[in-house]
């Protein structure tokens, strides 16, 4: 299909390998757009199934939001990609032990792909990754295919992101303009066609390389700022200056300074890994990412700061660590999802659970996670707490039954600082 076919036909089919955090929201934004048909294709019977009963696996989707991909075909065997004029790679790109980037699941999409795409297919990668991932490791396992088109568009999604200013709240990203990157002039084209018809704006640039390494410029400079103002928010402690004021005073300039709010540590996929793609890349060309390097120090360091902060909290009342009740508030990765890949929280709880103290926690959108149930927080204040440790804020968690309890208060988040900074309970971390 040439581009003025992907911009217009009447009738398209296109495949989404991978139906995780990124591929069910842009499969759901493309099943809304007229005369596109879907090809799911997912290695996990579990999730399919849910998409084909108009069940979100995610917490942070709503149904009614995957309702539409109900209709669509599924299927775990890569068969179902035969007719697809398009195909929309979203599978996940880890770490390896090494801590190196880790495409076994883009090398296997890659191979599923060669089996099985129409000819002449356009096959898009979204997954974060290295740049040249698309030309060199996608491209290598479609040898053989020479006549598939290749290009790379970065997802943007930003789980339980809501827009304020978007009809809807935006929750499927569709006003988030659109990265496009071909390995040729001819994929960008159709790549960008395909993707018009489904967002509002698509910025074309000129190679696949460029738009994979904007993905990571985006990634690296939000785990570097945070790593920053995590130092100084523990420099600023040893001064016995409040970040939270500072960083308001601060943020009253108009121009030339970014806010970034410091927190427990980095959690998700985005910030923990995706710099260490970069920097295993430039190492590769002979350069040195030391900011990148440095970040992911800082910030892994993060979660043992805040243990130190709640053995401090449990000093000041005489407690002991070894047997304390220590209650973590909130253990998915941040607000608004029930995401825990990464987060902050396990570190944290093993640390403290190494020494001894009993560790529990609340998050009604991780009902079940490593750390065991996620308790009801009124219930669980009532059994008896010494220590609450907010690390995410969530939604429906009544923070002031929190304030008004007589427990230690470590608050990484500034959660309750306006409520109770200045009480003796109250630890900021
Ligand atoms: N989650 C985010 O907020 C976010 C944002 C932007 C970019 N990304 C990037 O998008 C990619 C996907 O992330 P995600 O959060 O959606 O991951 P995820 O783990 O939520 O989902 C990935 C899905 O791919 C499936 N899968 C794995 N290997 C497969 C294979 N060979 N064939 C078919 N399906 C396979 C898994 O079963 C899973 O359902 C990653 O590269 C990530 O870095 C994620």
């Amino acid at each position: 299909m040439e581009r003025a076919d992907l911009e217009a036909a009447d009738e398209l089919t296109v495949g989404i390998v991978g139906l995780g955090a990124v591929g069910i929201p842009l499969a759901s934004m493309l099943a809304r757009a007229p005369g596109i048909g879907l090809r799911l294709h997912d290695l996990d019977e579990g999730i399919l199934a849910a998409l084909k009963g108009g069940r979100s696996p995610l917490a942070h989707l709503d149904d009614a939001l995957v309702a539409p991909l109900a209709g669509q075909r599924g299927s775990t065997d890569p068969a179902v990609l035969a007719d697809c004029d398009a195909v929309l790679v979203c599978v996940p790109t880890p770490l390896t032990e090494a801590r190196e980037p880790d495409l076994g699941a883009v090398r296997a999409a890659a191979v599923a792909i060669a089996e099985n795409a129409s000819e002449g297919a356009l096959v898009v990668l979204e997954s974060t990754t290295w740049p040249g991932t698309t030309r060199e490791v996608l491209g290598g396992a479609l040898a053989g295919r020479p006549d598939l088109e290749l290009a790379y568009s970065p997802e943007r999604v930003d789980p339980g992101r809501v827009d304020p200013e978007a009809p809807g709240g935006d929750p499927l990203g569709a006003r988030v303009p659109k990265l496009v990157g071909g390995t040729s002039p001819g994929a960008t084209e159709r790549a960008t066609a395909l993707y018009e018809r489904v967002f509002e704006t698509v910025v074309p640039v000129s190679s696949a390389e460029v738009a994979e390494a904007a993905k990571l410029v985006e990634n690296v400079h939000r785990a570097v700022n945070i790593a920053l103002v995590g130092e100084l928010k523990i420099a600023f402690d040893a001064m016995g200056l409040d970040i939270w004021e500072v960083l308001d005073a601060a943020a009253t300039k108009p121009f030339g300074f970014t806010r970034f709010d410091p927190g427990p540590g980095m959690g998700g996929h985005c910030l923990p890994i995706d710099p260490f793609y970069l920097a295993w890349a430039a190492r590769r060309a002979g350069a040195e990412t030391r900011f990148v390097e440095l970040s992911g120090e800082i910030n892994r360091a993060m979660p043992g700061y805040v243990a130190s902060k709640v053995e401090a909290a449990l000093g000041r009342r005489g407690i002991a660590v070894a047997g304390a009740r220590v209650l973590l508030i909130g253990v998915a990765y941040k607000r608004g999802v029930g995401i825990t890949e990464e987060s902050p929280a396990f570190p944290l709880a093993a640390r403290l659970r190494g020494e001894g103290a009993e560790v529990s926690y609340c998050d009604p959108l991780v009902p079940l996670c490593e750390l065991g149930e996620s308790r009801d927080l009124a219930a669980a204040l009532e059994d008896g707490i010494d220590v609450c440790v907010v690390l995410v804020d969530q939604d429906g968690v009544e923070l002031e039954s929190v304030a008004a309890a007589d427990v230690m208060v470590v608050d990484t988040r500034a959660a309750l600082r306006t409520r109770l900074l200045g009480d003796p309970r109250y630890v900021p971390a």
